[in-house]
């Protein structure tokens, strides 16, 4: 089982409209929701490979139970932790160029130590833990540590996606694999360089630092080496959901075989293919196969000089 954390799940609500206009009435044509969040998506997208996943997340209040009943409705089996705050939603408004306004709620949690206590009671059997999406607030200060100390306490690697202290923290803490992008990176290390940035990140807490840099596809940097996987052809579309398209690669190679950034040539063609079809779909948390298998060939593997 990959489990599949998600500290910030969210009710995606989608809204279609012809023109936003700030401060007018605007009448929407179309409602979507589904479940969402960074965990969340990945889960999805591991699920749609055929991967035995758990999600694991707090949840709250009405929305909560819409996220219980959307997350069975897809068959995405989750441990969900009552929690007496109410999972949030988002709305992005779409208008008919295709211009995406995104409204994200504030997440907070009371329910951070019975969340870790869930991931604890589901290690039995985890080949892989992500962690993935921001902190809600109310995480007391080594909330992630405890997260990523637990998975490696029982020798399951870990995989964070998240940014700022938090981020910090995990690679403190001796995740195996974080996964930046640009921005996130140059945040937590001061050096506009992103390769000389991951470098460093990797020597001094060992771990494997996969910066994500939009169609210019990913650098990766692990204490021994580094490579960069390009896609063969920016593509166009939705790229809300790539990165997590990208982590739920990763994860599945490293389930499949705990060494696998030693030779990270087809993991890393894989995750990036699959990050593709994920900006070719229309919403996050999915991949089409054939978009998928169609960009694998296109990715070109590169391995970098100097040592990692
Ligand atoms: N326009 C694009 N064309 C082709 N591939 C893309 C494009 N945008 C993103 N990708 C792929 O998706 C991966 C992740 O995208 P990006 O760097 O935007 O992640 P991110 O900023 O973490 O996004 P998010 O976390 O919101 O999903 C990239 O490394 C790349 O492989
Ligand atoms: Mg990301």
């Amino acid at each position: 089982v990959i489990l599949c954390v998600c500290p910030s799940p969210a009710i995606d609500v989608t809204y279609r409209v012809d023109r936003l206009v700030p401060g007018a009435t605007v009448r929407v044509n179309r409602v979507d929701s589904h479940p969402g969040g960074k965990g969340v998506n990945v889960a999805r997208v591991l699920h749609a490979l055929g991967e035995e996943v758990l999600v694991v997340a707090p949840s709250g209040g009405e929305p909560g139970e819409e996220l219980r009943r959307g997350l069975v409705a897809v068959g995405v089996p989750a441990r969900l932790i009552s929690d007496s705050t109410t999972t949030r939603r988002t709305v992005t408004v779409v208008d008919e160029r295709g211009d995406a306004t995104c409204l994200v709620e504030p997440s907070s949690t009371t329910a951070w130590a019975e969340l870790v206590a869930a991931v604890e009671g589901s290690l039995g059997g985890a080949r892989v833990v992500v962690v993935s999406g921001s902190l809600p607030g109310g995480v007391p200060p080594g909330g992630v540590a405890a997260l990523v100390g637990a998975a490696r306490s029982r020798g399951v690697p870990v995989v964070v996606d998240t940014h700022g202290p938090a981020l910090l923290e995990a690679l403190e803490a001796g995740a195996d694999v974080v996964t930046p992008n640009v921005d996130e990176l140059a945040a937590v290390v001061r050096d506009d360089d992103p390769t000389r940035a991951a470098r460093q990140l990797a020597q001094l807490h060992g771990s494997v630092v996969v910066v994500s840099r939009g169609p210019d596809g990913v650098t990766v940097v692990t204490p021994a080496a580094a490579w960069e996987a390009r896609p063969g052809a920016a593509v166009t579309g939705n790229p809300t959901g790539a990165g997590d398209a990208l982590v739920a690669g990763l994860a599945r190679g490293l389930a499949r075989d705990p060494g696998v950034f030693a030779h990270p040539e087809h993991v890393l063609r894989d995750a990036v293919a699959l990050s593709v079809a994920a900006v070719q779909a229309e919403t996050a948390g999915s991949a089409d196969p054939k978009h998928h298998a169609g960009a694998m060939p296109g990715v070109v593997v590169t391995a970098l000089g100097g040592a990692g």
